[in-house]
């Protein structure tokens, strides 16, 4: 079976070994390289997750705060899309491109951090292995329709509105 666990958790590996990547890049070019197709997974990972994931959270968790735990991921995709458009305002590899993506980096760090040791432990214990089943395979359709980013939602959330609507 398909699982939207695992899933997650592979784009959460994907996205760190990108972050240190960046650290061996030499040139601009070499961090373009690195950088864009990060950036742009960062915006799709919260956009699927925003779409697949947090509503069935909230609907199904109950080991522990679902609402709480989404409130945390939204207000950290917030802060991670916010890093992630400043660096696209800047020139790869000029200082302020630097700051930007650092803001990215340890913003994401802390955000997968928290939502390994919260929302995915809840929903680990809350959901069946069937809904595990079929969220992955939204998870991949949501993927499938948006190749290289096209058409993602990089807009930031309300968190309050985003839980009231998707409870
Ligand atoms: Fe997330």
């Amino acid at each position: 079976m398909a699982d939207i666990v695992d899933l997650i958790l592979h784009d959460h590996q994907w996205l760190r070994r990108q972050f240190y990547y960046l650290d061996d890049a030499r040139s601009p070019t070499e961090l373009a390289a690195v950088w864009e197709p990060l950036a742009t997974r960062l915006d799709t990972h919260a956009d699927a997750e925003e779409t697949v994931f947090y509503p069935a959270l909230l609907k199904k968790g109950d080991s522990g705060d679902p609402e709480d735990e989404t409130e945390d991921a939204i207000t950290d995709h917030n802060k991670i899309r916010d890093a992630v458009a400043a660096a696209r305002r800047q020139t790869v590899g000029s200082e302020a491109w630097f700051e930007a993506v650092g803001e990215a980096r340890t913003e994401n760090g802390k955000h997968l951090d928290e939502e390994e040791r919260e929302a995915l432990p809840d929903f680990v214990k809350s959901a069946s292995l069937q809904l595990r089943h079929d969220l992955a395979l939204e998870w991949l359709k949501f993927y499938h329709a948006h190749p290289a980013g096209r058409g993602v939602d990089e807009s930031n959330k309300d968190a309050a509105a985003y839980i009231a609507e998707n409870s």
